[in-house]
């Protein structure tokens, strides 16, 4: 069951961040830090996290609004526990926000990633996924490591 996030569930999230090799152990303040303020409601009414629910938190999602822009929105963060990863978990996550963005309006989701090798099942993902890749930054992450940007446009609603 995909439903919002509580603060009930920052543990585990937390958890999943390291386990799922986003974050290194021990680096999970900047992500503690942005999750406490979406749940708290200080960064603004527009920041959305959802937990993938299989009796306790397996997946998480964060997606919120690009600054400046009329209905572009960012899918910030996706995370599947790695024991569940490959059974379709992280698909419905996806489908279940731009099904939430569509309905409110949004037209593009975009989601940045690593051009690294060792990130190429995260861009396969994305790309099964029905994104496309769109932009690529030289080097953003790091010297060798391009930030590459996927990009979907959502259906109109109705
Ligand atoms: C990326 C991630 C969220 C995908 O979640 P998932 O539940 O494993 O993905 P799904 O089972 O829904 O996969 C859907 C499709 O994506 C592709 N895919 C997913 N994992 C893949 C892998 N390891 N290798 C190749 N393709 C893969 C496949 O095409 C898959 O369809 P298939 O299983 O029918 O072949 C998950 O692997 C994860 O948490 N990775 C670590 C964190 C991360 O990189 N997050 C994204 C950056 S923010």
């Amino acid at each position: 069951m995909i439903r919002p996030t509580t603060p009930d569930d920052t543990a585990a999230i937390l958890d999943l961040a390291v386990s799922s090799g986003l974050f290194p152990p021990g680096a999970t303040e900047e992500v503690a830090g942005v999750l406490a303020g979406c749940l708290d409601g200080t960064a603004g009414p527009d920041h959305h996290w959802v937990t993938d629910d299989d009796g306790g938190p397996v997946g998480v999602a964060y997606y919120a609004p690009e600054r400046m822009t009329d209905g572009t929105w960012n899918l910030y963060m996706i995370a599947v526990r790695p024991d569940r990863q490959r059974q379709g978990r992280g698909a419905v996550l996806v489908r279940h926000v731009e099904a939430a963005l569509a309905a409110r309006g949004a037209r593009i989701l975009l989601v940045e990633t690593s051009g690294l090798a060792s990130f190429e099942r995260t861009r396969a993902f994305y790309r099964n996924c029905g994104y496309d890749e769109e932009a690529r930054i030289r080097d953003f992450y790091k010297a060798g490591d391009d930030k590459v940007i996927f990009r979907k446009a959502l259906p109109a609603p109705g």
